[in-house]
């Protein structure tokens, strides 16, 4: 991959809950494992920009809480020293549960997601005020302060790169004590319409809109979230917006808001694609596939509209008959936030509907739906080779990488049936079977065309989808989030600013 073009130089401050390593200990040893998630793996692509670099996360685990005090909350070389300085951050038991369980999952996912049943939830009770008072308000203030340290450590010059939804709060703490510093903020998941906010209470969603403006740049994967976050500084707070140039104006200061699609590494995927571990796999799934593979990927999140998939399977088995015994669902789901209670219900109820999609419909030797929990990424990039159909149909997903990652390995010039909502729609859409993520009849009309599509046609697809990506690799995200950076930068200097 193409290193991406430094930060003029200066010093850079990521920030992020999940960080780039975490700890745990087994059989009285510590080990060290590389922080999972997209968000880790897209930035550890800055590459040598990390040597000098600080990345601000919270003790996740016991271990991490360990680590962290061994070296008094400051920041420490990585085991094996590659590459950034790591903090973390030890938070108390409780308002780290808060932060993370009550208000970033599910109540702040839950809106930009979409996935609130508002005639029946959220209740939102002084339970949800004391979590995001006593919870979200005190984590991030805790991540700003250990910023600010790390600005006034490093100098005004500093970036600061903050990551997601858990601290929005963060950039106006840190603007506050370091008027000068750059900040830039990457959201990662959709930011929805200005409606969508009226969920919140007015104290909360203005401490939300008030905090991410600390911000000189607010980034998303799509111009329509980009235009949605405006829409919203306009309704929530009143503010003055430019929609053409994508510019509000808060305090004096001017808020860009950009869209700079995520993207994967592919020679970093074709890497692991020719590993050994891969192809043991590959050999298993081959020997145990029927005429037709559909294959799903998926953090077992209720954004990812697992159930109406296979409700969409469910109807194309009664539909076409004739395809009993010839085609397996390979759905390969990663247990996920399972200290959050509308995620371990949301499994239980992925569960219930395979067995009853099986039993209906399975015979002696054949199980129409497949379901893998392992969460193996190994075994991710064998099914990655040998689907005919990858169902991605979520409600609604910042950009899904999965559907990236898919058509760059496919050898069988399999067809990506991808949901409308999905970020990644916007580049591979045209590529693809549009999927309507609430249409469970058209879901499974769509399925059914992509798996009688002529030769010629998934071929062509599927290449123009591969090169697509290719091209926009997630060194170009980093490049051009840089290159604006810098760009903002020099032009502030040239004006005396910061
Ligand atoms: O999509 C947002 C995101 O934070 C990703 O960066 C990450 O891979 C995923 O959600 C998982 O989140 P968590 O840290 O809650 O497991």
């Amino acid at each position: 991959m193409d290193t991406p073009q430094a930060v003029g130089g200066d010093p850079l401050i990521l920030v992020s809950n999940r960080g780039p390593v975490q700890h745990s200990r087994r059989d009285g040893e510590r080990h060290s494992q590389p922080g999972h998630g997209g968000l880790v793996t897209a930035l550890a692509g800055l590459g040598s920009h990390l040597d000098d670099a600080v990345w601000v996360c919270a003790a996740l685990s016991d271990e991490d809480a360990a680590v962290a005090r061994e070296h008094d909350g400051a920041a420490f070389e990585q085991e094996g020293g590659s590459g950034v300085r790591v903090r973390m951050l030890e938070l108390a038991a409780q308002e780290q549960h808060d932060f993370y369980a009550v208000i970033s999952n599910p109540l702040l996912w839950f809106v930009q997601h979409y996935l609130w049943d508002l005639a029946n939830a959220p209740d939102i009770t002084r339970r949800h005020v004391a979590a995001f008072d006593d919870g979200y308000v005190p984590v991030n203030a805790r991540f700003a302060d250990a910023v600010a340290e790390e600005v006034e450590a490093r100098g005004a010059r500093s970036t600061v790169m903050v990551q997601d939804y858990h601290l929005y709060l963060v950039p106006e703490r840190v603007r506050a004590r370091c008027p000068e510093v750059f900040l830039h903020h990457f959201v990662h998941i959709p930011w929805p319409h200005p409606d969508a906010w009226r969920v919140l209470p007015p104290a909360m969603r203005h401490a939300v809109f008030n905090g991410i403006l600390g911000n000189d740049i607010v980034a998303f994967h799509s111009r329509r979230y980009a235009r949605n976050f405006l829409l919203g500084c306009q309704d929530v707070l009143g503010l003055s917006v430019d929609l053409q140039e994508l510019t509000v104006d808060v305090g004096g200061r001017t808020v860009r808001a950009r869209a700079y699609p995520i993207s994967v590494d592919p020679d970093e995927l074709a890497a692991t694609a020719a590993s050994a571990a891969v192809s043991q796999h590959e050999q298993r799934l081959a020997a145990r596939r029927r005429e037709h593979l559909i294959l799903r990927v998926d953090r077992a999140d209720p954004s990812k509209n697992i159930l109406r998939g296979f409700r969409a399977f469910d109807t194309l088995l009664n539909d076409h008959p004739e395809l009993a015994e010839r085609v397996t669902f390979l759905a390969l789901l990663q247990p996920s936030r399972q200290d959050v209670e509308q995620y371990v219900e949301y499994l239980d109820r992925v569960r219930e509907l395979v067995e009853d999609i099986n039993a209906r419909h399975g015979t002696d030797g054949w199980r129409p739906i497949d379901l893998g929990l392992e969460g193996d990424f190994d075994e991710v990039v064998a099914a990655y080779k040998l689907f005919d159909v990858l169902v991605v149909n979520p409600v609604s997903d910042g950009m899904n990488l999965v559907a990236k990652e898919a058509v760059l390995l496919n050898r069988r010039d399999g067809v990506l049936a991808l949901s409308e909502n999905a970020g990644a729609h916007e580049e591979l859409g045209e590529h693809s079977v549009t999927l309507h993520p609430f249409d469970i009849q058209q879901q499974a009309d769509a399925i059914f065309t992509a798996l009688t599509m002529g030769a010629e046609e998934r071929r062509r697809r599927l290449a123009a989808a591969a090169a697509q990506v290719r091209e926009n690799d997630v060194a170009k995200w980093l490049r051009d989030q840089l290159a604006d950076i810098n760009q903002l930068r020099a032009h502030a200097s040239r004006s005396g600013g910061s």
